[in-house]
């Protein structure tokens, strides 16, 4: 089943609980939570502390994208958080099979992210041990950035490359999604699609998921 998960960065952080509320009732699936440190990226957004308020405020699964430098120092945190996803960058770590065990370990989902310069290639030797491979569709950093089209590609290169694995790995993507372009992505391959802008920017959430859902048929 494809898989819609809105990104609460882009949401009314002083209505944070009628946010969540809205969206669960909207029919999302996940709940993409974007932590930034300042260094992997510019931007510097979430920590475990927020991670803990969402995890009472809502019963979506958090989907926990961590753009954070030697991601291996916070996995323990963001899994006490109540993270049930937990993807780390392929870039920001010299230890990806060791973070990837310790994210097992810790109980959560382990999810591997490839930024746009990337390769594919990138996941041969990790691919078996994760449960979801995150393609990013923008440079990591903000929301409301437009789609990257060589992430189609990309999309496609991973799907070969679960396929070759034989078990069931979730295919994420990251950045620009809109309604007008969801279909491109899942034809490609990918099975769960984040969205910020292109759900929180709009009026209505349950209309632009369900709008989304028919897009990709
Ligand atoms: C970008 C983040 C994305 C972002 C998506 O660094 O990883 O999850 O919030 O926002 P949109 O859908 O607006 O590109
Ligand atoms: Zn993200």
């Amino acid at each position: 089943m494809k898989k819609i998960s809105p990104s609460i960065l882009s949401a009314d952080f002083t209505k944070l609980s009628k946010e969540l509320a809205d969206l669960e009732a909207a029919g999302a699936d996940y709940l993409h939570v974007d932590v930034m440190d300042g260094r992997f990226v510019p931007n510097i957004t979430i920590g475990p502390f927020i991670v803990e308020a969402l995890r009472r405020g809502t019963r979506l699964p958090l989907d926990v994208h961590l753009m954070i430098e030697e991601p291996e120092r916070y996995i323990a945190d963001f899994a006490k958080a109540g993270a049930s996803i937990i993807t780390v960058h392929a870039e920001a770590t010299r230890h990806l099979h060791k973070v990837v065990q310790a994210i097992k370990e810790h109980g959560a989902k382990a999810g591997v992210s490839l930024n746009p310069a990337t390769p594919v290639s990138a996941l041969e030797d990790i691919a078996a041990d994760v449960d979801l491979v995150l393609i990013m569709s923008v440079n990591p950093g903000f929301s409301g950035q437009g789609f990257i089209p060589g992430a189609l590609r990309k999309i496609k290169a991973a799907r070969a490359l679960i396929k070759g694995v034989g078990r069931p790995i979730e295919l994420e993507v990251d950045g620009g999604i809109k309604t007008s372009n969801i279909a491109e992505a899942g034809a490609a391959g990918a099975d769960v699609f984040v969205s910020g802008s292109g759900i929180l920017g709009a009026q209505d959430y349950k209309k632009t998921i369900a709008a989304m859902r028919q897009a990709l048929g």
